[in-house]
């Protein structure tokens, strides 16, 4: 935050000073934060008149009868309840952004999928007009499943307000940084890190350095939360702490402004003449949240054999079948290898999940070449896939020392749901139409003899 001054009369709570500045540390931690000294009534939630003539309300993001373990809500206090930042709706178009389920019969979504990065253009985008669904999977109407998006911002939204109904965001920064000023806090985010907007929450988003690109997960689903980690314990993997939620900070702002709202995958705007980031104070654990992925600990094979993807999961949405995601974020990023008499890379795989990978930055080990940061792949379900043959040969006949995988950051998204593709990914978006062939060059090396045949 310090590197980049608040929005002109933006009023913050005094956070820890020092790397966190103007953020708590903690996941799904119950917060307190204000940004005027006795805003947040004590000890109850519906005070008979608030301070500084605030209004309470309450953000419900799950149901009431949840159980504790689960249950997320916020208390608000601000200058106008919610009711005051939305008038009439009227019904907008929005071509590239595309809910589930969206099966165009002109798309084939049979296959394995490769795009070069999604060229920036001269147009100027916002974070809501400059989203472009690649896949959908699921159905937004009863709340399954997710969308795969990338987003090309080339400038900031000015009195202009979103939120999603349908669903939470994770986003993937992979170049340029980006400002959400949410109704609940300030959130700065840059490349190696990620944040999650949570479903409902009001907020404009701001470049501060571009164009910026990256992904997107839209979660439909139940919200995402951490792995348990079973044997491996109390520590490692993404740790509670290096998540970080925004202390609060509100603008008394009036200007003619616009919201733009998702909801079961229409969008719809409303005009109003105010800036509806006037929480002055809040206390709850449904909030926003960053998170940097160079703290996420990778726990692997110190002896033998490459283990399952899911060791290097970040986090995971649940669909209701216990062990089976609707989503898993999984994080591929620098590690040692030391697998004895193992084939290190990725095995070949077919998977009733689907993945869908992004390449923050540097060589994915599976496709030295080909996946390029801010390029994508998806293997959708019961595909096959697995690596090329320069990178069989490779980890085939390769000296097994220990070695650093280094400069390599990509993630996957991985649903139980088959992903469709949108138009803009088939037909706009820069699919590689040779990419089936990475896999030609792979000889036949059954010869009949217990050896094999390893000619090069
Ligand atoms: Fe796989």
């Amino acid at each position: 935050m310090s590197r980049h001054d608040l929005p002109e009369g933006m009023i913050r709570a005094p956070g820890i000073a020092g790397p966190h500045e103007g953020y708590m540390p903690g996941f799904g931690n119950d917060f307190e934060t204000e940004a005027l000294p006795g805003a947040l009534p004590q000890g109850m939630n519906s005070p008979q008149k608030c301070a500084y003539g605030l209004y309470g309300e309450q953000l419900s993001g799950t149901a009431f009868t949840a159980p504790s373990h689960q249950n997320e809500r916020t208390w608000c206090y601000r200058i106008r309840p919610s009711v005051k930042h939305s008038a009439r709706y009227e019904r907008i178009e929005m071509r590239y952004w595309q809910s589930a389920p969206n099966v165009d019969p002109t798309v084939t979504s049979l296959g394995q999928y490769r795009w070069d990065p999604v060229p920036h253009t001269e147009e100027a985008l916002t974070w809501v007009s400059g989203m472009r669904t690649m896949t959908t999977a699921g159905d937004v109407y009863t709340q399954v499943g997710m969308a795969s998006h990338v987003y090309l911002v080339t400038r900031s939204m000015q009195d202009e307000y979103f939120y999603s109904a349908d669903s939470e965001l994770l986003v993937v920064p992979q170049e340029g940084k980006l400002r959400f000023c949410t109704e609940l806090g300030v959130i700065d985010i840059a490349p190696q890190e990620i944040a999650i907007l949570p479903r409902g929450l009001v907020y404009r988003v701001e470049l501060l350095e571009g164009p910026a690109r990256g992904f997107v997960c839209e979660n439909y689903g139940q919200k995402f939360d951490l792995p348990g980690r079973g044997p491996i314990g109390a520590n490692c993997m993404a740790n509670r702490r290096d998540f970080k939620s925004p202390v609060a900070a509100f603008e008394d702002r009036d200007a003619p402004s616009t919201v733009t709202i998702k909801w079961q995958g229409q969008f719809h705007v409303t005009y109003i003449d105010h800036s509806p980031l006037d929480v002055v104070a809040w206390h709850g654990n449904y909030a926003p949240v960053k998170y940097d992925l160079r703290t996420y600990c990778p726990v692997g094979s110190i002896l033998f054999d490459h283990p399952d993807p899911s060791i290097f999961t970040v986090l995971t949405a649940p669909s209701g079948v216990e062990g089976t995601a609707n989503i898993d974020f999984v994080l591929f990023r620098e590690r040692w290898m030391v697998m004895e008499d193992t084939f290190r890379p990725p095995w070949y795989h077919k998977n009733v999940m689907s993945e869908l990978m992004g390449n923050i930055y540097g060589e994915y080990d599976a496709k030295p070449n080909g996946f390029t940061p801010g390029g994508m792949s998806l293997h959708n379900m019961m595909l096959p896939h697995g690596p090329d043959n320069e990178a069989f040969e490779k980890a085939t006949f390769a000296e097994l020392e220990p070695s650093k995988l280094d400069n390599t950051m990509s993630f996957m998204f991985e649903t139980r749901f088959p992903q469709h593709l949108t138009a803009f990914a088939a037909k706009e978006a820069p699919l590689q139409d040779d990419y089936i062939d990475c896999w030609d060059s792979l000889k036949k090396r059954f010869d009949g003899t217990p050896e094999g045949n390893w000619d090069k």
